[in-house]
């Protein structure tokens, strides 16, 4: 089936779930499932390149993930603080943006300024965009939201005001969020954004994942009718 350009999403948000569960089944310890998880990380971005896709969003690490043992979330901050220094050369010569959605605010101070670096020295890039949703909830984006509106004064609050307040004020609302490991269910991601994205939940488990993966996702999109509560 070929690809017609204009059917294809904007915006894929991942939501990278089973990272735990594809290293059980190996009988491996759960930071061994992120790592395998990181490198399907690496192959979605260059599906994306290769598709032309322009905005990519990660689910990498949620405001709920906290409640996981220390070591699994040490585990998880080394893997993205490596995974940054070690494709920033390539994220420059592939003409990648990356940035990133969430309150960065409780994470160690290094991972931080590896973030706003990677984001500072790509900030130019137009080729594809990668966010990083980083202790990132859907209720708390609303909620800093709201709170840095009052801050501002402002009191005659739109649509347009909310949601330059998001973190994703500068990122268009995804077409399609995808969840891999077969759950059901959005576990606090981009609640605002979401209110017209087309939904996927493949049962593949994230360190599974395939160009044939993504392709279905490509051509799942593109037999959806999206209609905006209007008729066609
Ligand atoms: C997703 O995989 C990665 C993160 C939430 C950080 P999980 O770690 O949730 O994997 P499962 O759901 O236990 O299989
Ligand atoms: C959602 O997965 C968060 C990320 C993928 C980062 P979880 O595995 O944390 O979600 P629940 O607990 O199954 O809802
Ligand atoms: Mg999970």
């Amino acid at each position: 089936m070929a690809f017609k350009p204009k059917k294809l999403p904007t915006h894929l948000a991942i939501i990278m779930d089973g990272n735990g569960r594809w290293a059980k089944r190996r009988g491996l310890p759960r930071n061994q499932g992120h790592k395998a998880g990181m490198a399907a990380v690496e192959r979605v971005i260059n599906y994306c390149l290769k598709y032309k896709i322009k905005y990519l969003t990660l689910f990498a690490f949620s405001t709920e993930n906290w409640k996981r043992d220390k070591e699994e979330i040490d585990g998880i901050f080394d893997l993205v603080r490596n995974y940054i220094k070690d494709y920033r050369d390539s994220f420059v010569e592939n003409n990648i943006k990356v940035d990133y959605i969430g309150n960065l605010k409780p994470f160690p101070e290094d991972l931080v300024s590896v973030l706003e670096n990677i984001k500072k020295k790509t900030e130019k890039f137009d080729e594809l965009t990668v966010v990083l949703a980083l202790n990132y909830g859907g209720r708390d984006d609303i909620v800093r939201a709201v709170n840095s509106i009052i801050n501002e004064g402002c009191k005659n609050i739109t649509n347009e005001t909310i949601i330059n307040h998001l973190d994703t004020k500068n990122i268009p609302e995804p077409d399609i969020v995808v969840r891999t490991s077969g759950e059901q269910r959005v576990s606090n991601f981009m609640l605002y954004q979401m209110a017209y994205s087309e939904f996927y939940f493949p049962k593949i488990f994230w360190p599974d994942f395939n160009e044939k993966a993504f392709l279905k996702i490509l051509k799942t999109y593109q037999k959806r009718d999206r209609r905006y509560g209007g008729i066609k």
